[in-house]
């Protein structure tokens, strides 16, 4: 958010300290996206890495290239060159206090150190406690990665061990969506344009759907997904996100407290979700997947409908579905609009669709907005689509884990998620969880299990997404 970046940043951390940098965020996410800011020459500080293995800096540096060069990221070796010229190594059990005392050896002088926990969250508070006890916590910042807690309770009782040793201001929680162009779209969208606004409410929308739909399966993740399944991994976090920024009011100002608040009070709207209205499938052959239960009722696609109450959403319905094995990938939101009039000279008969405004965040940006137009080649109205894509106009942005690393080091917090904010989104679901419907079979490459539909039959059905 280029105009929030501004108001919104603190002070900036001058030593990068990276947890678990060994395993497998770093080696598939973090150092590309490093290696991308290096680049771009936003990188400025020293960048520690501290694991339990047992390696030199040389074994690291050398997992730092193999790893750029698997994501296929172009190579530049003097690019490389600065970004390994960086990097310490500590080596130390996560438990053991001598760990935290190299640690502060190698941070030396720094004075705002940024901790990145690359680590399992049952570890977050040894970590955590381990800094404070060496005196290494109270001048830091300390980034987590989700889940964060597994229903209200856990994630209340997380942020109270947390806060034993640290503020809720020095806790920065990721959620990568919130790096995503596609999202701050949404928010721009809506109120950089005085033509869009005044539609966007229960005057003019019919119901808001937002699909999810992944084409691939959870190989190789069956261990970490199969405690968690779909409202857990993706929809309680990233595409409430989504939900808040379609359905948000704009915030007053661009300082943090502002912004954070502004999505709070709209998750405060967010009714409890209604487990009617809940559908969990479960793809055909997930339970030969390594690391899954022989038993495992874990979703693997979930569908359900949200209501907010307030007085522009009021009655508008949100569907969020999301999947695994689904026919396509594709991320987006889509506003349907109510049914015009069909007046006597020639649109008595028409039988489009009403309009859509669609926009897409995955696998590229887009906005789309579908209309009904008349055409030479029909005699009735059409569909006609006006698209724009941002890769051709305007450039793709940087990748979500470039911004949220640039924003942590910068201290720019609105791009993180408050505890207040995390509480209201298990609130949301936690009446999904307490009171699961069955996991329906489903095949890989269809769109779920059939009650999925059943939910949206009165608001025309589930859109195809558009790719
Ligand atoms: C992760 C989930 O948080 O987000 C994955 O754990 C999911 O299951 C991924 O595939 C999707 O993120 P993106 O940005 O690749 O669409």
């Amino acid at each position: 958010m280029a105009a929030i970046t501004d108001a919104a940043a603190a002070a900036k951390g001058d030593v990068l300290v990276i947890f678990g940098i060994t395993g497998d965020l770093a080696r598939v996410m973090t150092f590309r996206s490093l290696y991308r800011l290096e680049r771009r020459g936003m990188l400025d500080c020293p960048i520690v890495g501290v694991a339990v293995d047992d390696w030199s800096l040389d074994q690291l540096i050398e997992r730092a290239r193999t790893s750029i060069v698997a994501t296929g990221e172009p190579f530049d070796d003097a690019v490389f060159g600065r970004l390994a010229a960086r990097l310490s190594y500590v080596q130390g059990d996560f438990a053991d206090a001598a760990t935290y005392q190299r640690v502060g050896t190698a941070i030396g002088a720094a004075t705002l150190p940024v901790y990145y926990l690359e680590i399992p969250p049952v570890l977050f508070a040894t970590v955590v406690k381990g800094l404070a006890d060496a005196g290494l916590a109270e001048r830091g910042r300390v980034v987590v990665e989700k889940p964060f807690g597994h229903d209200l309770a856990s994630a209340r009782a997380l942020a109270v061990e947390l806060h034993r040793y640290i503020d809720e201001s020095q806790l920065y929680r990721i959620d990568h969506y919130l790096g995503k162009m596609g999202l701050e779209e949404i928010v721009y969208l809506r109120f950089a344009n005085t033509m869009l606004e005044p539609v966007w409410n229960r005057n003019y929308v019919d119901c808001v759907q937002i699909t999810m739909a992944e084409d691939f399966g959870i190989a190789g993740r069956g261990h970490f997904y199969d405690p968690v399944g779909a409202l857990r991994d993706v929809v309680v976090n990233h595409l409430m996100q989504v939900v808040a920024a379609v359905a948000m009011e704009a915030p007053a100002h661009g300082d943090p407290q502002t912004l954070k608040d502004a999505q709070l009070s709209l998750f405060r709207a967010v009714d409890e979700a209604d487990p009617m209205y809940y559908v969990r499938g479960q793809f055909d052959g997930y339970h030969d997947v390594e690391g899954v239960a022989a038993d495992s009722t874990t979703e693997t696609f979930c569908a359900l409908r949200l209501e907010i109450e307030n007085w522009r959403w009021s009655g508008v319905p949100f569907f969020i579905r999301a999947g695994k094995e689904l026919p396509v990938t594709a991320t987006e939101v889509r506003l349907c609009f109510k049914q015009p009039p069909r007046l006597g000279f020639g649109l008595r008969d028409a039988a489009g669709q009403p309009d859509q405004l669609v926009i897409r965040l995955d696998p590229s940006t887009g906005v789309r907005i579908a209309l009904n137009a008349r055409r030479a080649d029909a005699p009735l109205t059409r569909a006609i689509d006006l698209d724009v894509e941002f890769a051709a106009a305007g450039g793709e942005g940087p990748t979500p884990y470039e911004v949220l690393l640039h924003a942590a080091m910068a201290g720019v917090s609105p791009r993180f998620v408050r505890q207040d904010s995390v509480e209201e989104m298990w609130r949301v679901m936690q009446p999904l969880l307490d009171d699961p419907p069955p996991a329906r079979a489903y095949a890989p490459g269809t769109w779920g299990p059939r009650e999925a539909d059943a939910l949206v039959a009165d608001y025309s059905g589930w859109r195809e997404p558009w790719l």
